[in-house]
């Protein structure tokens, strides 16, 4: 019976001990698991935050920008971008007035491929939309312009997010070659995306066509750019791009655009430039 007594104290401690520290394990847990979400989330935001360094704009490029702008665009998205007014609103054709094209609008959330898909197709998706497309009408040199002039408008924080949108090309240069020749071409890439894309290849008015090669020089379909990876290079000595049979002579000083595409991004203009044969090669 003694026995008894002691084993029924001895349950009393366990269950009321049980029941006296159950909620400061659960609070105790709670803790721990708040402090674990919250490392997850620094842990999250470290490591989704990848930003690619902002393309330094060219004054004369803006400048010349500007005036392809007040030219072509002024009327429509108005004298500083602003676009017009109720914008956001559909007009009774089901067309939208022309937005702004400075930071308060949405243009900051298209990627750079994007922007220029609109701006060479317009905006007609099947949909009823007053954006003309510029296909014929900008040279690439325009059309590169009139966005470097838009981008000056945009304030640090809205073009950085923009060009952390998707993979993009820091640097490109080329070797001096004569017409006929093939030349090696060099990019540094940045993919700050948080999905993984794929060069698949670039072209150019200057050769017939561009190609992606390893070291012993074999075409390959594609160079890989893991998400949220800066500084993809693609160097003399490692596996490169090469125009083939250039259409004409590309001498030192000389540049030009090249169109590069990646897998679920599109297709991006970029500026080569025609430098020294690099000591590497
Ligand atoms: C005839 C008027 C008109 C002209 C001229 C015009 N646009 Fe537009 N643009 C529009 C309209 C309208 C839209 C919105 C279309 C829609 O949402 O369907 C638009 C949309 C855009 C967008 C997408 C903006 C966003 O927030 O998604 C860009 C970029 C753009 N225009 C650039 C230009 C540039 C650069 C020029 C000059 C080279 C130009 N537009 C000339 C009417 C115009």
């Amino acid at each position: 019976m003694k026995k008894f007594r002691w084993v029924l104290v001895a349950l009393f401690i366990v269950v009321g001990g049980g029941v006296l520290f159950l909620p400061r394990l659960i609070i105790g847990r709670g803790e721990a698991n708040a402090q674990a979400t919250q490392s997850a989330l620094n842990f999250r935001l470290t490591e989704e935050f990848c930003i690619a360094p902002l393309p330094v704009l060219n004054p004369e490029r803006i400048a010349h920008g500007k005036q392809v702008y007040q030219r072509e665009c002024l009327e429509c998205h108005g004298e500083n971008l602003q676009g017009q007014p109720g914008w956001r609103e559909r007009l009774k054709d089901g067309s939208k007035p022309p937005p702004p094209l400075d930071n308060t609008g949405n243009v900051t959330h298209r990627s750079d491929a994007s922007l220029l898909t609109i701006l060479n197709y317009g905006l007609n998706y099947g949909k009823q939309s007053a954006m003309p497309g510029y296909q014929d009408i900008l040279t690439d040199d325009e059309q590169m312009a009139v966005y470097e002039y838009m981008k000056s408008f945009w304030d640090a924080d809205f073009f950085s997010h923009q060009h952390s949108l998707s993979a993009s090309v820091r640097l490109g240069w080329v070797e001096p070659a004569a017409q006929g020749e093939d030349a090696n071409l060099y990019l540094i890439l940045d993919n700050p995306a948080s999905y993984d894309t794929r060069l698949i290849g670039a072209r150019s008015e200057m050769a017939e066509k561009v190609e992606i090669v390893d070291v012993a020089g074999k075409v390959l379909e594609d160079v890989d750019l893991p998400y949220l990876t800066l500084e993809i290079n693609l160097l003399p000595g490692e596996t490169h791009l090469v125009m083939r049979n250039l259409k004409q002579t590309l001498e030192v000083g000389d540049r030009f655009w090249l169109r590069v595409r990646f897998t679920g991004v599109g297709e991006v203009m970029t500026e080569i430039k025609v430098i020294e044969n690099s000591s590497t090669q």
